[in-house]
């Protein structure tokens, strides 16, 4: 029998805590670090939370969403979670300057064989690797929030990253029932925040041209292609429809759509007023508080679904 990898996760905010889990529920042993213990026993008690949401669909069993939560053990000192682990993975504020420090000190105090992985969004992973010495280790793992629900992981190569720590990480990251996608190049965004972000901007310029309001727009995603994407990526779409009738479509209507390298100032003129969404109950949209947890209720059970008809379909 192998070893299971020894796992720390650095961070146990919203995507700390739950790459924690997804580990710990797969039989590793994590130490998960972070600056203030109250910090940590939120973690824990949401890992607990979670899990027992899965017990109660019978997505797991009792003695498992028991069992994993005692596999994580919590320091708040980073020399304890670097120096036996075999693979780290870093989910600090989304902040360069942070992340370059962490690395250089993950690299001086782990074993020199250990993969050192990024949650980062959307920063360079060959920036965040820059200030450390051995960089050929250093790897992407973008995690999707909630990471335990969301299968893919981003995999980005960076500039020094070798294939070998590319393919270490793919394969552990199966192992734990994510779906590993390998990114080839360190661009920004990787693969799929370049492709909603793409659609955001056009979202939004469909509002500041006054074609539709903004419930009209994601009624007109979620109800008509969105439907579909589950199961159709857009270039098998492409192939399904025929490349000639895209090529139509493409020269007709891409000279008509958003291709600004700025911000919207519909975006900007929101931000300036302070309304910004949720945290504040009006963005583009108005957000009263039942109406922002009828939302994340309605995400939670979509993604719990799921998971739920994947594990009784025995995928
Ligand atoms: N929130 C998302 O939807 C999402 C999705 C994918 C990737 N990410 C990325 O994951 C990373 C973490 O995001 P998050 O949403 O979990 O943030 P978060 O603010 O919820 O959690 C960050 C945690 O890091 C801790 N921290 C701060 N300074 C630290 C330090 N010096 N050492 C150790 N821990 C420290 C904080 O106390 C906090 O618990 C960011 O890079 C973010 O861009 C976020």
């Amino acid at each position: 029998m192998t070893t299971l990898e020894r796992i720390s996760v650095i961070g146990s905010g919203l995507m700390g805590h739950g790459i924690a889990q997804v580990f710990a529920l797969h039989g590793h042993d994590v130490t998960l670090y972070d600056i203030r213990q109250d910090f940590l026993d939120k973690a824990i008690a949401g890992v607990k939370a979670n899990l027992g949401a899965f017990a109660a669909r019978g997505i797991i069993g009792q003695a498992e969403a028991e069992a994993a939560p005692a596999r994580i053990t919590c320091t708040l000192h980073l020399e304890e979670a670097a120096k036996s682990a075999d693979f780290i993975v870093e989910a600090v504020p989304e902040n360069m300057t942070l992340k370059q420090d962490i690395f250089s000190r993950l690299d001086a105090m782990s074993k020199p064989e250990a993969v050192l992985a990024s949650n980062t969004s959307v920063m360079s992973i060959t920036e965040i690797a820059s200030t450390s010495r051995h960089r050929a280790r250093i790897v992407g793992t973008h995690f999707w929030n909630p990471p335990y629900l969301i299968p893919l992981v981003e995999v980005v190569q960076a500039g020094e990253t070798t294939p070998a720590t590319v393919e270490f990480t793919m394969d552990l990251l199966r192992r734990v029932g994510k779906h590993p996608v390998h990114c080839r190049k360190d661009v920004p965004g990787f693969i799929a925040n370049r492709m909603q972000h793409a659609l955001w901007r056009e979202a939004i310029s469909i509002v500041e041209q006054g074609i539709a309001d903004p419930r009209t727009v994601d009624e007109a995603v979620r109800l008509s292609f969105g439907m579909r994407l589950p199961i159709l990526g857009p270039l098998e779409n492409a192939d399904m429809v025929g490349l000639d009738l895209t090529r139509a479509i493409h020269d007709y209507i891409l000279p008509a759509l958003c291709d600004s390298h700025k911000t919207s100032p519909v975006v900007l003129d929101k931000v300036a007023a302070g309304e910004l969404g949720f945290k504040t109950g009006k963005g583009l949209q108005d957000w009263p508080a039942d109406r922002q947890q009828a939302s994340r209720d309605a995400l939670r059970d979509y993604l719990l679904d799921v998971a739920e008809k994947q594990v009784k379909s025995g995928r």
